[in-house]
């Protein structure tokens, strides 16, 4: 923590998140204030120095920089309200999950009552919270990144800021997260298999591994295709991916499996190559994706 002076920082929202940031910044020896509609969950911050606030307004008007983290940008508009005559000037940092209209709205409402706002996202678990690898990115106000980068800092090292608009953390937040179902339902369905012959899940964590190493080696050259629009050299094409759907079906079968939900995957396959991608590289699938039907 050398090279900044810890300055106080207010944490609204001790649930499972809203702890580990108030939990890092006590840490890091931040003077940390925190508030929680349910005030029993205090306790263990303020056995580790937190000041407990008792209501909203107190803990808002505690710190030029306030950290909120609820669980949507509707219920930190609604717990907000009465601490609403306090956040002119102040720093009001928003941490929770949701869509870049909902952090649009937060904006405007936190602008309104003269709040310097910036909206981010903890790219992780709360148990990784305060770690150097640990990301978070934020959007809005450049100047109240500038000010307190030392301190957001403190909650993970690789912290980013988007850009000026408020609703960029949400959006990358969209952007990025939908990987996440896919890939772990694509895990727990292995997983199901190898259980089905007697084999444990464990037995395949280290090849998942390297496999989703794989998918990450792979995301620059697809997102140089996208960009350019140039789908023609696949290293994968469209019609492999749609011949490997016919293998996942039979391997269903034989396992027992439920598969349902590769049926979408297979559908959008099959647009692709009418849409006459067949032969180019299955990257070519984000443009029938940006094509609802
Ligand atoms: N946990 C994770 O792994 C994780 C990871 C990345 C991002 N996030 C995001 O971080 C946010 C918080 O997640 P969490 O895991 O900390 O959730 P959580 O454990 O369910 O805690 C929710 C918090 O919001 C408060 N809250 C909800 N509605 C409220 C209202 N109307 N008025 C006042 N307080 C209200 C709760 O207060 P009470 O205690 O009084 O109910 C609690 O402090 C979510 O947007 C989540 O998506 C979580």
């Amino acid at each position: 923590m050398s090279g900044h002076r810890p300055v106080p920082v207010t944490v609204l929202g001790l649930g499972s998140m809203g702890s580990a940031l108030a939990d890092a910044f006590l840490r890091a020896g931040h003077p940390t204030t925190v508030w929680n509609r349910t005030a029993s969950k205090a306790a263990p911050l303020v056995a580790q120095g937190a000041v407990h606030a008792r209501t909203v307004g107190e803990a808002t008007a505690a710190s030029g920089l306030v950290i909120a983290c609820l669980t949507t940008y509707e219920d930190t508009v609604a717990a907000l309200e009465p601490a609403a005559d306090v956040l002119e000037g102040r720093a009001l940092v928003t941490l929770n999950s949701g869509s870049p209209a909902g952090a649009r709205r937060m904006a405007a409402w936190a602008g309104g009552h003269g709040a310097r706002f910036l909206d981010g996202a903890v790219k992780n678990v709360p148990a990784a919270v305060g770690a150097e690898t640990t990301l978070l990115y934020y959007g809005g106000d450049r100047a109240v990144f500038e000010e307190y980068e030392a301190t957001l800092r403190v909650l993970g090292g690789d912290t980013v800021h988007l850009g000026a608009d408020p609703d960029l953390a949400a959006l990358y937040e969209m952007a990025v997260g939908g990987t996440l179902l896919p890939a772990l339902v694509g895990f727990f369905q292995g997983a199901a298999a190898l259980r089905a012959r007697g084999l444990d899940a464990a037995s395949m964590v280290r090849f998942s591994v390297k496999w989703f190493e794989m998918i990450n080696s792979v995301l620059p050259r697809f997102a140089e295709e996208i960009d350019s629009g140039d789908y023609a050299e696949p290293a994968s094409s469209v019609g492999m991916f749609l011949a490997g759907a016919d293998h996942d079906e039979e391997f269903a079968r034989e396992a027992g499996l439920d598969v349902g939900w590769h049926r979408p995957f297979r559908e959008l396959l099959e647009r692709a190559v009418e849409a006459g991608h067949g032969e180019h590289s299955v990257s070519a699938l984000t443009e029938v994706l940006a094509e609802p039907r």
